[in-house]
């Protein structure tokens, strides 16, 4: 099966990918690194090493990343919108994690991972980039053990954390234009706007909720997370982000991709951490990268993917 790493900052969408990626067998998840983000960094490594107990998953190893961005700190409160512990509240009680963290940080064991690995990993960053930016800076010669970054991240046509960038990119704009813009390695980016065309409703939670043990407690993190998004929805539901690209790191060609120059703005205006998506027939000049920007799914699949993986969960 697919070889697989995550990069995170549990978050409520965070721990349903983790839990998705943990409860398919069709990849082998390496490792998980952990990064600052949707909380401060012992919050999230914490989260990160408590999922995956509760996922029956103490043989993968977590190491902790950055605790700030690489360049610039933004004065501005992170978090907020996955409550005060990064899980609604509820992260302790989730099982204390009996594997220790690891020793070394997270671009040691991506390093080590990657290296050891007799095929290419696939990574799937979905947090800010800060952790990958540093890998790839770091070490170049890692890029061929790579075979593709599928990040959850940036938007075509709109943000959420300003009118114009998205949180992951938001929180580090030259960590994400580093992995995005400035590299060579195959890149997917899965944007806002393709995931909340995913979203989840009322409806769908409840089964999860009457689900399996997993999908039980995956449910009861999700109380902070939603209020947020009822208001943002206008129905009581949420947004799957993370777990959306993770399926495709799963499931390749679960998402519709199209090929588009991408950069990243990383200036201190206002569209700082924006992603610019170039969908001009005929550029007149190049702007960015060509990455792989996905655009579309079987919404209902995808959706009743995610929940028979959750819902069977021990
Ligand atoms: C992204 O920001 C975080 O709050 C979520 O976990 C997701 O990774 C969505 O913009
Ligand atoms: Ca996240």
């Amino acid at each position: 099966g697919t070889k697989l790493i995550i990069d995170t900052d549990p978050g409520v969408d965070d721990a349903f990918a983790i839990a998705l990626a943990a409860t398919s067998a069709e990849v082998e998840l390496l490792g998980v690194t952990t990064v600052f983000g949707n909380v401060p960094l012992a919050r999230t490594t914490a989260n990160a090493r408590r999922l995956l107990q509760l996922c029956g998953r103490s043989d993968v190893p977590v190491a902790a990343g950055a605790a700030r961005p690489l360049v610039y700190q933004a004065t501005r409160r992170l978090g907020g919108v996955h409550g005060s512990d990064g899980l609604s509240g509820r992260a302790d009680t989730l099982p204390e994690a009996t594997r220790p963290l690891e020793d070394s940080d997270a671009v040691s064991l991506l390093v080590s991972l990657l290296d050891a690995a007799d095929e290419p990993v696939a990574i799937a960053p979905i947090g800010p980039l800060t952790n990958i930016a540093a890998l790839l800076a770091a070490h170049p010669g890692i890029r061929s053990k790579i075979s593709r970054i599928v990040l959850m991240g940036g938007g075509v046509a709109r943000g959420n954390t300003t009118a114009v960038a998205e949180f992951n990119i938001w929180a580090d704009p030259e960590a994400a234009r580093r992995v995005i813009t400035e590299d060579e390695v195959p890149c997917v980016m899965v944007p806002l706007d393709l995931t909340h065309q995913c979203a989840v409703d009322d409806v769908w939670l409840g089964k999860l909720g009457g689900s399996g043990p997993l999908g039980r407690t995956l449910e009861t993190l999700t109380s902070d997370y939603r209020a947020h998004y009822r208001r943002v929805l206008g129905y009581d539901g949420m947004v799957l982000h993370d777990a959306v690209a993770v399926a495709e790191a799963i499931r390749p060609g679960l998402l519709h991709t199209e090929t588009y120059p991408v950069t990243v703005d990383t200036s201190a205006g206002p569209a700082r951490g924006m992603t610019l998506v170039d969908r001009r027939a005929v550029p007149l000049e190049a702007a960015g990268r060509e990455v792989e920007v996905a655009v579309d799914t079987d919404v209902d699949e995808l959706r009743n993917f995610v929940l028979s993986r959750l819902a069977g969960g021990r």
